[in-house]
């Protein structure tokens, strides 16, 4: 696939997976492209930052944190794509979504965090997002996903739930704490054909 946004530029690293390269396709129809994050993204994640809601922004910092500073953006694109490891959707030059995960040292498992855009939300990105670092990441050795959000959240729990991953809540307060084994068991596999079947798109990679 070679759109604008997954065209190699000076700024891939060596070991950046080029086979994560891929489209999703929205609830609505469209196809955005979605690969690895590269150090070059920093004015993309930038200006993506400042289009988002401040309820975004709270959702998924837990603070009204509307600039991110100089080393934030360096260490947001700047990922091993192995123990840390983001995926960018695109739509034509625009980034849209971002989602991540970041493995606690020496373990198993790893923080795993969504934003994606206002105008793009509840159109599929966030559970395709999840889906595609689920598979990332256990393909690195990575067995469970653990994520803090607000009780609030219904959209982050909902795409949680959805996935079909047996989420379990370790810790129930304001914000809370969710953990969940990312193995691609027949239970996750059957719930994703039966999504794809729903929405005719062809099976992802
Ligand atoms: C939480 C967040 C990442 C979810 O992303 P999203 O792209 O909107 O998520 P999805 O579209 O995959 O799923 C959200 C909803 O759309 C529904 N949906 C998605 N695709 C669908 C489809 N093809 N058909 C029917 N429903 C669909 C999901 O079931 C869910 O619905 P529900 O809320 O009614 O149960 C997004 O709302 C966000 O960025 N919020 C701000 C930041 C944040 O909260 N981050 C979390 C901290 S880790």
């Amino acid at each position: 696939m070679s759109t604008q946004a997954n065209r190699p530029d000076a700024t891939s690293p060596p070991l950046y997976p080029h086979e994560l390269e891929g489209v999703i396709a929205t609830r609505d129809g469209r196809t955005l492209a979605v690969r690895p994050i590269r150090p070059g993204d920093a004015d993309h994640l930038v200006a993506f930052h400042h289009r988002l809601s401040t309820d975004s922004i709270y959702r998924r910092y837990f603070s009204l944190h509307t600039e991110l500073s100089d080393a934030e953006v360096a260490h947001l694109t700047t990922v091993d794509y192995v123990d840390r490891l983001a995926l960018v959707v695109f739509e034509g030059r625009e980034l849209v979504a971002v989602g991540r995960f970041d493995r606690y040292p020496d373990s198993t498992t790893a923080e795993v965090a969504f934003v994606v855009l206002d105008t793009h939300q509840h159109q599929g990105l966030g559970l395709a997002l999840l889906e595609r670092l689920a598979d990332a990441a256990w393909d690195r050795g990575v067995e469970t996903f653990s994520a803090s959000t607000l009780a609030s959240n219904r959209d982050m729990l909902a795409v949680f739930y959805d996935s079909g991953f047996p989420v379990e809540v370790v810790h129930d307060a304001e914000e809370i704490e969710v953990r969940f084994a990312i193995e691609p068991t027949a239970t996750v596999r059957a719930r994703r054909a039966e999504r794809r079947d729903r929405s005719g798109e062809p099976g992802s990679p």
